[in-house]
């Protein structure tokens, strides 16, 4: 269905969305059409005749009662079941998602891709390909919301949150910010192009200064002086190697064990004591808070997912853990 009311449809998510806001709009409307026609004519049928009319007494009814608490119920939690529906396939993104990284700052979007392109307001895409964006915010909360794709995902500072789309058809189609943010928020605007494949490889094929993002992350893992400690299968203990780690369950001092996803390494290059890796110790890593830049988070996380498992005998490519399998993505 496509009517000028909503924005033109262009992702495999977007008809999905519209199914359920006309449902919710056409139950809207009954609803409010029975309970108006139900107050006119109950106001009309009963309507006080005389002066000295007495009407008769009315005990309820429960049968009545229960009818009328159920049945809006059980129609009202069809929302809940269409929206729970369309909310965890939305939550997560298929496993060949290709990434691209998104920063907010007042008041753009800075947009980074593994293979080192980076761009400002701006999003290239390839038709029919899932791909997924984690946000991160270098100063408040915005929203990265493309009106055409029907996604939108707060872009919240000390965290990523991520959102996924297929776009169904080359175009350019409107990026917002969706949360106020500041005096420019308005202006906080960009374009998503979506390019058919031929196209979009032509685009990539223009490259990224400074190389890959996992390259530019590699740069900075030798510039801040953590690859002498987590890379070298020499560096006698005192850090865990950071080889194959990406996607492990690691085991922690403290007995419980997390999922090495992006959310953690960021964490343990910002704030190194939160989590020690169980045969390590505290305050061994000095903290990186307020020294590197988000976009370089990433490239660091990009880099470490990017380094293979390698197996020596003196040092495990993982921490001992119930499980080093790479683990399936979760949603987020
Ligand atoms: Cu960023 Cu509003």
């Amino acid at each position: 269905m496509e009517l000028p009311l909503l924005p033109e449809q262009a992702s495999t998510t977007a008809a999905s969305v519209d199914h359920l806001y006309w449902y919710l709009s056409a139950v809207t409307v009954v609803m409010t059409a029975l309970i108006f026609a139900a107050v006119f004519i109950f106001a009309i049928k009963y309507r006080r005749r005389s002066d000295d009319e007495i009407p008769a007494p009315i005990h309820g009814s429960i049968k009545l009662e229960i009818a009328w608490s159920i049945i809006p119920f059980l129609v009202m939690l069809t929302f809940f079941w269409w929206g729970a529906d369309i909310y965890f396939a939305n939550a997560s993104p298929p496993p060949n998602a290709m990434d691209v990284y998104a920063v907010g700052k007042q008041w753009m979007w800075k947009i980074q891709y593994p293979t080192g392109q980076r761009e400002i307001n701006e999003l290239h895409v390839p038709v029919g390909r899932p791909v997924k964006v984690t946000l991160a915010s270098e100063d408040v909360i915005h929203s990265f919301f493309v009106p055409a794709f029907r996604v939108k995902q707060d872009d919240v500072p000390g965290r990523y949150n991520s959102l996924w789309f297929t776009a169904t058809k080359p175009g350019r189609y409107h990026l917002f910010c969706a949360e106020y943010c500041g005096t420019e928020h308005s202006g906080m605007v960009g374009w998503v192009t979506v390019m058919t494949e031929p196209d979009y490889e032509n685009w990539l094929s223009t490259g990224g200064i400074g190389g890959t993002m996992a390259q530019q992350g590699e740069t900075l893992f030798g510039q801040y002086g953590c690859a002498s400690c987590h890379l070298l299968d020499q560096a006698g203990g005192r850090c865990p190697n950071l080889r194959g780690v990406y996607g492990s369950r690691i085991q922690l001092a403290n007995g419980s064990t997390v999922l090495a996803d992006d959310a953690y390494i960021r964490e343990s290059i910002l704030n190194p004591n939160a989590k020690i890796v169980a045969g390590f110790k505290q305050d061994v890593m000095p903290s990186f808070q307020g020294q590197i830049s988000e976009e370089a988070l990433l490239q660091l996380i990009v880099y470490i997912k990017s380094l293979a498992p390698v197996t020596s005998p003196h040092f495990p490519s993982a921490p001992p853990g119930p499980s080093t399998a790479p683990s399936p993505r979760l949603p987020r």
